[in-house]
């Protein structure tokens, strides 16, 4: 095992402890989610009652081979607790999702829970977001003319000649779950994440971003050694 995946091991299982029974669970996607339902798959053998709602078709595929109880968002919510990774997270508990692509449901599902814990490693805690590029999620219809109009938006926020790049998959142009498409675009730097949070929405076509403000509650981060709660 890699020293990285040592320390997605290391706090997906800290993430265990806040997961008790008859809790009804969002389930994050990207590896270190995908490493949490591994683990809580025994807990729910050993008789742990949870009912879960996946934040992606690929979490939802393995916590139905590990034997986890699926349902739809809508019949769960609110939910007691979704638990996901992040690209990058800061100490105000700010993030950016959307690596993996699932950055929609992600975010619909974390606002449906009354509390949302991000599980990392220590390579994903920055002082400042924007290093790692922010995904925009927008829909396939005029994405060129979407794509225009987010770099007027850009430029507007301060954010001059933003490189934007149309996310590409074994050759092809990316789908989301939902079908549509995704622009990561990178920033280096966000000075006022929740400025430009608001300046994409605002762009016509614009699904949803990977900019998670506000919505974390706890944040675990894996070092050598110890893992890190930052709450709240
Ligand atoms: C998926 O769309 C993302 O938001 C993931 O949560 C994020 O990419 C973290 O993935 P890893 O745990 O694989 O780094």
């Amino acid at each position: 095992m890699t020293d990285q995946n040592a320390l997605k091991k290391a706090v997906a299982a800290k993430a265990l402890e806040y997961v008790q029974d008859g809790m009804k669970l969002g389930l994050g996607s990207g590896s270190t989610a995908e490493i949490f339902v591994e683990l809580l798959a025994p807990r729910v053998r050993g008789g742990m009652k949870l009912l879960c709602a996946p934040t992606s078709e690929k979490t939802a595929a393995l916590a139905r081979k590990l034997g986890l109880t699926l349902a739809p968002l809508d019949d769960l919510a609110p939910l007691d607790l979704t638990i996901d990774g992040a690209d990058e997270a800061d100490r105000n508990l700010d993030l950016i999702k959307g690596g993996g692509g699932m950055l929609l449901r992600e975010k619909i599902v974390a606002a449906a829970s009354k509390r949302m814990i991000v599980i990392a490693d220590e390579t994903k805690l920055v002082p400042r977001l924007g290093k790692y590029p922010l995904p925009v999620e927008v829909v396939e219809f005029g994405h060129k003319s979407i794509a225009a109009r987010l770099a007027a938006a850009f430029a507007e926020a301060g954010y001059a000649d933003v490189p934007m790049t149309l996310r590409q998959r074994d050759g092809a142009v990316f789908r989301t779950d939902s079908g549509n498409v995704i622009y990561d675009c990178a920033f280096g730097a966000i000075q006022n994440a929740p400025r430009l949070a608001a300046a994409i929405s605002a762009v016509p076509g614009v699904v949803e971003h990977g900019l998670f403000i506000g919505i974390a509650t706890t944040l675990l981060i894996a070092t050598a050694g110890e893992v890190e709660v930052i709450t709240r």
